[in-house]
């Protein structure tokens, strides 16, 4: 099969988010579409899938011209999409999320459920999915979910699926695992548009690379003709800097101290087991480990979202171990959360408005009972200028924004403060290479000027360009505290996968 978009152009109010596109896939090999944040990726594939229709242009299938008036007309014509935000039912097995919507009549009786059951283990067999069709989803980790939605789309007959940043929430294990299920697809024949901002990942994986840029196609590259440095140029237009420059560190005393930290959930599992470091004034100390060792519940502990049963955490010495969000906010602390739709922005509140949104209550932009409004907006349009943030305008609702632009507006507005610390987790989750460039560079601005710095990520190669410090977490511990310039990527990937633990000086 080959699927052709055409012509495609899509305008959203004050953007044109795709302008005459031309774009093709054919069954049996690997598409990477990359492309700064907001170049229109997301929109050009919400169209190919009838989420959207374009104000132009035509989707053409094996020559004949389609019209999508909904999803259900692209899967009838073999196109299937793996969205970034899952869409499963927590409380259904594997197999029932795998046929809802498809099943025969009303809820499945028995022999349908029979059926379903035998084809999810014989599709999940043939793709080696390994999935168990019993399971229920809500115990599932994030990579195996996303294989019950890859499972969904092969069920529904998908020659070409489509993954919009698949691996922005997977481990560096899942991704691996994940990249085997695409050459197992592409050889069963299938055609995979895979979008990413990891352009080793692109490079690696693809047969073909398409590039966007302002809601155009620059181009096309063929991976085995072009290096990470040439496509990051191809897609931002203009050189970009892939490796973090920094001068040596001059760490002062400790800023943020954690002493025998331990946290439980209320399950009663230890999460935290009695933890502890500093963070010194001018000093990034980078956590590494792979997700779920308990960097998510640290960097809650540290942020006011998780009390924990023992254990201290200070700021220049003053106790903030029970502080709320908003205290922690106060003691001049940045956060960056890990999960933007959740904890980072208001949806429905403009640009400006969420630049401002934890500062809102204080100087310059309020006196006491009046907000500055025009101080506000001038603000908001000085950050949105240099973290270029690609909006129409700073009153555009956050929700419309590109996933990598609202990033970037959590970003500059945590890291634009007066502060004493920073925690970030995952800052540069779904950003392009060229504002990560930035990102990076202000993270070691704020080093520089004295600030402490801790950044938890899942991307061993940013924690080490970034970290003058690393730690390592492995089941809620801390098995290493390294000096960066004392230890390497193998000896860290030794800790994270447990094999190794330091032995205390
Ligand atoms: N529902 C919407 N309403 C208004 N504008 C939108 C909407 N969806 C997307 N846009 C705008 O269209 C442009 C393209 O957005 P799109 O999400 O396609 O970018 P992208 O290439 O996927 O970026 P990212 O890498 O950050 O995910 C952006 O300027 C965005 O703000
Ligand atoms: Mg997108």
């Amino acid at each position: 099969m080959e699927l052709e978009l055409r012509g495609i152009t899509k305008r959203f109010p004050g953007v044109v988010a795709n302008d005459d596109v031309n774009l093709t896939v054919r069954t049996g090999e690997v598409l990477a579409l990359v492309g700064e944040n907001g170049a229109g990726k997301s929109t050009l594939m919400n169209i190919m899938y009838g989420l959207y229709h374009a104000d132009e242009g035509e989707i053409v299938v094996d020559g004949t011209p389609q019209t999508f008036a909904s999803p259900g007309d692209a899967i009838a014509a073999g196109i299937g999409m793996v969205h970034q935000h899952f869409m499963l039912v927590p409380v259904f097995t594997v197999a029932e999320n795998v046929v809802l919507g498809v099943e025969p009549t009303g809820f499945l009786g028995r022999i349908e459920r029979d059926e379903a059951h035998r084809q999810v283990a014989e599709i999940s067999a043939q793709y080696g999915l390994d999935l168990d069709p019993e399971a229920l989803v809500e115990t599932l980790p994030v990579g195996i979910q996303q294989r019950i939605e890859i499972l969904k789309v092969l069920f529904r007959n998908a020659e070409i699926v489509v993954f919009d940043e698949p691996t922005a929430v997977l481990t560096p294990q899942e991704i691996e695992e994940f990249f085997n299920i695409v050459d197992a697809l592409k050889a069963a024949g299938k055609g995979i548009v895979f979008i990413t901002h990891k352009l080793k990942e692109a490079l690696r994986i693809a047969d073909r690379i398409s590039v966007l840029r302002r809601g155009k196609t620059v181009g096309s590259a063929d991976p085995k003709e072009i290096n990470e440095v040439q496509l990051a140029e191809m897609m931002v237009g203009r050189p970009v800097q892939l490796v973090v420059e920094k001068e040596h560190a001059e760490p002062g005393p400790a800023t943020l101290s954690v002493d025998d930290l331990h946290v439980v959930t209320p399950e009663g599992r230890s999460v935290l087991d009695h933890i502890s470091f500093d963070v010194r004034a001018g000093e990034i100390v980078g956590v590494a480990g792979v997700q779920g060792n308990g960097q998510t519940e640290l960097v809650e502990a540290l942020t006011g979202l998780r009390d924990p049963v023992s254990g201290t955490v200070t700021i220049d010495g003053s106790d903030i171990t029970t502080a709320t969000p908003r205290e922690v906010h106060d003691a001049r602390i940045a956060h960056i959360p890990e999960d933007r739709q959740r904890s980072g922005l208001v949806g429905a509140f403009s640009v400006a408005e969420n630049m401002v949104l934890t500062s809102y209550a204080s100087e310059p932009f309020s006196s006491g009972f009046l907000m500055n409004w025009s101080k506000a907006r001038e603000v908001a349009a000085e950050l949105v200028e240099q973290y270029d943030v690609r909006t129409p305008s700073i009153d555009t609702p956050a929700s419309n924004l590109s996933g990598g632009n609202q990033q970037k507006v959590i970003v500059a507005r945590e890291l634009s403060r007066e502060l004493r610390a920073v925690i970030a987790s995952q800052p540069t989750r779904g950003v392009d290479v060229g504002s990560i460039e930035y990102i990076h560079a202000q993270i070691v601005k704020a080093r520089d000027e004295g600030v402490a710095v801790l950044v938890v990520s899942t991307e061993l190669d940013e924690v080490m360009a970034l970290a003058d410090r690393v730690v390592v977490m492995y089941r809620g511990r801390i098995v290493a505290n390294l000096r960066r310039d004392e230890t390497d990527h193998s000896e860290v990937g030794l800790f994270m996968a447990g094999a190794k633990e330091q032995q205390p000086a």
